[in-house]
């Protein structure tokens, strides 16, 4: 099966890459199911339902999100009502939502998304290694062979880390949040698919996203200062992995960059 995982969506320049590529790419690619991770679809901070509602329309099975899904108050409360919007699953015990997923592809074939959240610069919340052991072992493995893992993580090497804990266990690790795409995708011995960071779907002509001259602000004055989505050099990034249904194990990844030649 190929599973199609897309790239921390930012803002408004996002949405529409997305809904431009995406159908092409689903159809191109002949994805059985289609992971995308929208943390920063709204406005680059948290989803609401209106975003949610822009997106209904488009063939995604399940939206994975990280730190910033608790940017908007009425985006939190979707997290209790659509199952397929995930949170990352080792924030403390008491949040609303949930870290994983269990989806089928129109083949009937199981998927399972988990979303986890690093620890290196970033909250202290429990061990994403540990969260992911415990999700796991709620799974039937008999049943749902094929698994997917949304690393939402600051450092490489915790990304990397995860990759080698769970090879042999899960599909792939896909790494989000840092915006930048890194060129390290593999497959580890045991069958796991890893990439360190897949990047971000939205505007290149910018910091990881933001307007430029906005992040330089903040860092040359040390000063608090709004900040605004970019709108230039959209592009779409994503990973394509193939999965072997039977084993779970990963046969291939390639990673894209695709240009929204349209732009907004
Ligand atoms: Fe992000
Ligand atoms: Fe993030």
């Amino acid at each position: 099966m190929r599973l199609l995982f897309v790239g921390d969506v930012i803002g408004k320049p996002g949405r529409r890459a997305l809904q431009r590529l995406l159908p092409r790419l689903v159809d191109h690619h002949r994805t059985d199911f289609v992971v995308v991770n929208v943390e920063n679809s709204a406005g680059g901070y948290g989803v609401t339902p209106d975003v949610m509602q822009e997106l209904a329309d488009l063939p995604i099975d399940c939206f994975t999100t990280g730190n910033h899904v608790w940017d908007k108050k009425e985006g939190i409360e979707l997290l209790d009502r659509d199952p397929r919007l995930l949170r990352p699953a080792n924030y403390p015990e008491g949040n609303p939502g949930k870290g994983m997923y269990v989806g089928e592809t129109a083949g009937g074939i199981k998927v399972a998304v988990l979303n986890l959240e690093g620890r290196v610069f970033m909250s202290t919340l429990d061990s994403p290694f540990q969260m992911a052991d415990r999700l796991l072992a709620q799974l039937d493995r008999d049943k749902v062979k094929v698994v997917f893992v949304d690393f939402h993580a600051e450092a490489t090497s915790e990304k990397q880390a995860m990759g080698f804990y769970l090879d042999g266990r899960v599909g792939a690790v896909i790494g989000t949040h840092t915006h930048v795409p890194t060129a390290d995708e593999r497959i580890l011995p045991g069958g796991t698919a890893l990439l360190t960071d897949v990047g971000m779907t939205g505007p290149y002509e910018s910091i990881i996203g933001m307007r430029a001259d906005k992040v330089l602000k903040r860092f040359l004055l040390q000063t608090p200062s709004s900040l605004e989505v970019a709108k230039r050099d959209v592009r779409l990034a994503a990973a394509l992995v193939e999965i072997d249904e039977k084993t779970g194990k990963a046969r291939h990844i390639e990673r894209f960059l695709v240009p929204d030649e349209q732009q907004v």
